[in-house]
């Protein structure tokens, strides 16, 4: 998704933009731009460089063009309307250059705005929705200020935005408004700092405040004020908003890489902690049962409600198909996980007996964010579980649980996969035991849970063997991913890393499907992947790979420490650790993940941004 960054202060503006701009290129882009108030300059002229392609290109023609000036503005755009062209790079400008603006979103009525705009006499550039935006606050900067003309210009636009705004007119403020994409300000000592997500700010402060829906911050080198659009409409900018300042716990190193070659294989590589990390504090061994902060004003609700309906997207939504398993088997719930573009348009089934879980690890998944609010829209019971704090999601749901994972850079999900499946066991035990799971049972299931980082670590040891195995099948352009039971949504999120991040295609499926039709796709060409843990339904595996074997497909297959027999079987066999069924997931995925980057990096693909993708779908 797009980026955003905006600095006000002391400082010369363009290097401190960026920088910022290279911490957002995560996000996935294809070009990026910036503009800064030149206060050499007797008219405040805004001086504004574009590129596409990569952020790196927009220092030669910073210091060509020698931009200075300690207010500015700067972008990496994810194409939305219009192709990744200079033209159609942010920041957005009016008839006259004089206000700029960089956007993250979508203007869905930009094509009657512009029209009406053009009407006017407004010249349009780009083929962009978001330059309407300059065109309408020039409309209204009329004997006011900028932020009330900003503010009436929004009023008139459906859809979403993040922006950033500045001006030749009143060249000491930015501002800055959301409704629908992320926007957090950091607080410095006389300068402040906006942008999309923390990791643009952490150099500068970890002081920061969390734009809502709806506001607007109002930034000058001397203070900041959040007001309402609304009110700043009507020029009442004192009206302001009281808004928590909170304490960024991830240092700059945690958001960097600290010697992995790519960001994955360092998240890859932080499973162990990251589920100790979301453990911490959360199993009652004694009681067998799991102390959930965030669910503590809904716990009686949670007991009264007598179905779930999780929705998410990608990786997310895998992890809501374990807990379909998990909380029907475990907390006798009765569950449904939806894809959340799916689940809004087709007229979901809500009562007051049912409560809606997203799961989320950006929070602002724009479909996942949807099908929340629509859920809001029927008053039923909301909750999330997610992984950046004051993230969207985070903020709109009733209660939740946060992942405690931090910060997740690599755009293929991994230990966000993995807390979430830790998190949701926990939530399937705090359900449980609200429920008839007996106190024997809890107990039971918290030491295993307690035992599952020391497993994941074993497994990490085995990254040369794995990498090995990758290297051997990284030539292949089909592979099909195959499981059961709780392992079955662990095959579609197998298959998931392995195409996004290498490109092969990969399918995943119920192994049990396999003689359906996918079977017809076994020969030379293709490699089949079978998670086949010792568990209820493990014969039934073994009996699928007999068939793949049986017409000369190669397989690879994930199994149980101590498994002698699958050798006979499997051409390549990697171990793991027993564990019960229910938390068998949390194992057989740290293997997928290591194969899917070995491969990947074999096949020389640009593991932490794939081509296409970015890190958080924030437009539907
Ligand atoms: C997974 O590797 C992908 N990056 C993608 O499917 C992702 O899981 C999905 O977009 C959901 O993102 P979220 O967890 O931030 O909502």
């Amino acid at each position: 998704m797009c980026g955003i960054i905006g600095y006000i202060g002391r400082q010369k503006a363009p290097q401190i933009l960026i920088e910022g701009l290279k911490r957002l290129e995560y996000r996935g882009y294809d070009s990026a731009g910036l503009a800064v108030v030149d206060n050499n300059n007797r008219e405040n002229k805004i001086n504004c460089v574009k590129v596409v392609g990569k952020v790196k290109g927009l220092e030669p023609l910073v210091s060509e063009q020698v931009l200075n000036g300690s207010l500015g503005i700067a972008h990496t755009r994810w194409a939305t309307h219009g192709a990744p062209t200079e033209i159609n790079a942010h920041p957005h400008c009016d008839c006259k250059k004089r206000i700029y603006v960089a956007h993250n979103g979508i203007i869905e009525n930009y094509a009657a705005l512009k029209s009406k705009l053009e009407q006017e006499g407004h010249k349009f550039q780009s083929e962009t929705d978001t330059e309407v935006l300059p065109h309408l606050i020039e409309k209204f900067f009329r004997d006011c200020s900028l932020e009330e003309a900003v503010a009436r210009a929004l009023t008139l636009v459906e859809g979403t935005y993040g922006i950033a705004v500045i001006c030749e007119h009143e060249p000491r403020k930015l501002v800055a408004a959301r409704c629908g994409s992320p926007l957090v300000l950091g607080l410095g000592n006389k300068e402040y700092i906006i942008a999309s997500d923390v990791s643009a700010i952490l150099r500068h402060t970890r002081q920061v405040i969390y734009l809502d829906d709806g506001e607007m911050a109002i930034l000058t080198s001397d203070d900041f004020n959040v007001v309402d659009v609304e009110s700043a409409m009507r020029g009442e900018t004192t009206k302001q908003i009281y808004k928590q300042i909170q304490e960024i716990e991830w240092d700059i190193k945690q958001a960097q890489k600290e010697g992995y070659p790519h960001f994955m294989l360092k998240e890859i590589n932080e499973q162990d902690e990251v589920v100790r990390n979301a453990l911490r504090g959360r199993l009652l061994m004694e009681e067998g049962t799991a102390k959930l902060g965030g669910l503590e004003n809904v716990e009686d609700k949670l007991r009264g409600i007598k179905r779930m309906v999780i929705a998410a997207c990608g990786t997310a939504y895998y992890a809501g198909l374990i807990a379909e398993y998990m909380f029907s088997e475990f907390a006798g719930l009765l569950t449904k996980t939806e894809i959340a573009s799916e689940f809004r348009y087709r007229h979901p089934i809500l009562d007051e007996q049912t409560a809606l879980l997203n799961i989320s690890q950006s929070g602002e998944t724009a479909d996942t964010l949807a099908a929340l609010r629509e859920a809001k829209r029927k008053g039923i019971l909301s909750l999330g579980i997610v992984n950046v704090v004051g993230s969207t999601i985070a903020r709109e749901t009733d209660a939740g649980v946060y992942n405690h994972a931090g910060p997740e850079i690599g755009v293929a999900s991994t230990k966000a996969f993995i807390s979430q499946l830790t998190v949701l066991s926990l939530l399937t035990l705090f359900l449980g035991r609200q429920r008839n799971m007996p106190a024997t049972e809890g107990k039971n299931l918290a030491e295993e849970l307690n035992l599952i980082p020391e497993k994941i670590a074993q497994i990490l040891k085995q990254q040369k063997y794995i990498k090995k195995i990758a290297q051997q099948y990284a030539g292949y352009e089909h592979a099909l991913y195959l499981g059961r039971k709780y392992n079955y949504p662990v095959a579609l999120e197998g298959a998931l890393k392995l195409k996004e991040i290498s490109y092969i295609h990969a399918e995943g499926y119920a192994a049990g499907e396999m003689k359906h039709g996918p079977i017809a796709l076994v020969d030379k060409n293709l490699f089949s992947v079978f998670i086949a843990p010792y568990d209820t339904v493990y014969e039934k595996i073994i009996s699928n790979m007999q068939e793949i074997k049986a017409r000369g497909g190669k397989i690879i297959a994930i199994a149980t420490e101590g498994n002698k027999d699958i050798k006979k079987i499997a051409d390549d066999v990697i171990y793991i650790p027993p564990a019960p069924e229910m938390l068998s997931p949390l194992l057989t995925t740290v293997p997928l993940q290591l194969f899917a980057y070995y491969a990947a990096a074999e096949r020389g693909c640009p593991i932490d941004q794939p081509r296409n993708l970015a890190k958080s779908v924030t437009v539907e």
